[in-house]
């Protein structure tokens, strides 16, 4: 074990806390994370990161899809540091405030009011406490198992106690019966739902044919206001947002993650219909509005949309899947690949507690590429034909470790 994880143990929990435990996810146990694989990071530049004993990877966790742009990106980090000299945190809004509002308002279609927060769980708390306001219910509804941030409301696992979820009525992702029932059968506020199915270690489902057209026509009927969950996706799919690459017609819609390329930023916008509720309410964060995020953000969205980078992150991704498939037949593996490309789950047949990939994910590891063995990979703009290649030869090498 590393001094550094060493002196972690003794004074943080697991001595790596919270998300950052990248292998927790597969076994539940943080021993689990295997010393090959790096624990603490010294330093990052474009898609790599250097960590604390020198070791160099091609990263496609990209701190879980914060980074769209690359690691230490000038542009982005020279908007927020001309903002970081010009003081923090305020109190008050700045004008950046009112542009990022008008150039989120603008990319996502229906949309005419954006509310600044600092992370995804605060975006959908904004969007929840809108929806309660504007229809004075208490319950939503979220799909089993979905993943949206650390709220009571929708969160399981110890220390989670059921009388935070009373009001919580689960569905079945994709499935419109199990939705309409559940509206049908009993009032509630809101459905909290991503674009497309996310679940750890499981592989994405994209939405089945007039699944999003019926989903509002069931809110519609019922009065439940339609809240997106955008965040692992957001930036990454369509310029518009995901709404726009899957024809969702949201009430709410939540991004936080790739749009200020890792400055803690989140955004809840929302179509006029909910601009009273999300007047009436008070919701409200120390840090909210963070200047130089905001400035990093619209930086972002910049380069973004200058260097056509949707396209780009697909075409990556495609070529890191298409290659990843070619080299595991010919080495007797069958994957798993599903979702979007430019943030594609990577899973292998027949391995549901996702041990092969976790093997895999060790292998490659050594070899000089990141990869998570249970979580969607993410592919930026500054991932280049050059990496993917060769992150390819690392997982050639990995796929022959694992036949050995
Ligand atoms: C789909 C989804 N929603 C919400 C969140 C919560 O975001 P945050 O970790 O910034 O609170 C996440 C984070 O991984 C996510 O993937």
């Amino acid at each position: 074990m590393s001094d550094l994880l060493t002196r972690a143990r003794k004074v943080i929990p697991n001595g790596v806390f919270g998300h950052r435990r990248s292998f927790v996810f597969v076994d539940g146990n943080n021993n689990a994370i295997p010393d090959d694989y790096p624990h603490f990071v010294r330093q990052a530049s474009g898609c790599n990161f250097t960590d604390a004993n020198g070791h160099r990877y091609i990263d496609y966790v990209c701190g879980y899809g914060a980074m769209l742009v690359g690691f230490a990106n000038e542009r982005v980090d020279v908007a927020a540091t001309r903002q970081i000299n010009q003081g923090l945190c305020y109190s008050f809004p700045s004008e950046l405030e009112v542009g990022l509002a008008e150039r989120l308002v603008a990319r996502e279609q229906a949309a005419s009011w954006a509310a600044f927060s600092l992370n995804g769980t605060d975006a959908i708390s904004v969007a929840i406490t809108t929806a309660r306001a504007a229809t004075g219910r208490e319950g939503i509804a979220v799909a089993a198992n979905a993943y949206h941030g650390t709220l009571g409301s929708t969160s399981l696992g110890p220390g989670r106690v059921q009388a935070e979820r009373t009001a919580t009525r689960t569905v079945r992702w994709g499935c419109i019966d199990s939705l309409t029932e559940t509206l049908h059968a009993e009032a509630v506020a809101a459905v909290v739902l991503c674009p497309f199915e996310q679940l750890v270690g499981r592989p994405n489902t994209m939405p089945p044919e007039g699944y999003w057209r019926q989903v509002r026509q069931a809110c519609d009927a019922t009065g439940t206001v339609l809240i997106l969950d955008d965040v692992r996706s957001g930036c990454r799919l369509h310029p518009l947002g995901s709404s726009s690459a899957f024809g969702i017609e949201p009430d709410l819609v939540c991004q936080s993650k790739a749009m200020a390329n890792g400055y803690p930023i989140a955004a809840t916008l929302g179509t006029e219909r909910f601009r009273d509720a999300a007047q009436e309410i008070f919701v409200s964060g120390t840090f909210w509005g963070f200047a130089p995020a905001l400035a990093a953000a619209l930086a972002t969205l910049d380069i973004l949309d200058e260097h056509d980078g949707i396209a780009h992150m697909a075409a990556m991704g495609r070529r890191l899947t298409d290659g990843l498939r070619d080299l595991a037949q010919s080495h007797g593996f069958q994957l798993n690949i599903s979702g979007p490309a430019a943030l594609p789950m990577v899973l292998f047949e027949d391995d549901p507690q996702s041990k092969l990939a976790m093997e895999f994910a060790r292998h490659i590891a050594r070899s000089g590429s990141l990869v998570h063995p249970s979580h969607n990979w993410f592919l930026t703009l500054a991932h280049q034909q050059e990496d993917i290649d060769q992150t390819l030869q690392h997982a050639a090498t990995a796929f022959s470790k694992m036949r050995q």
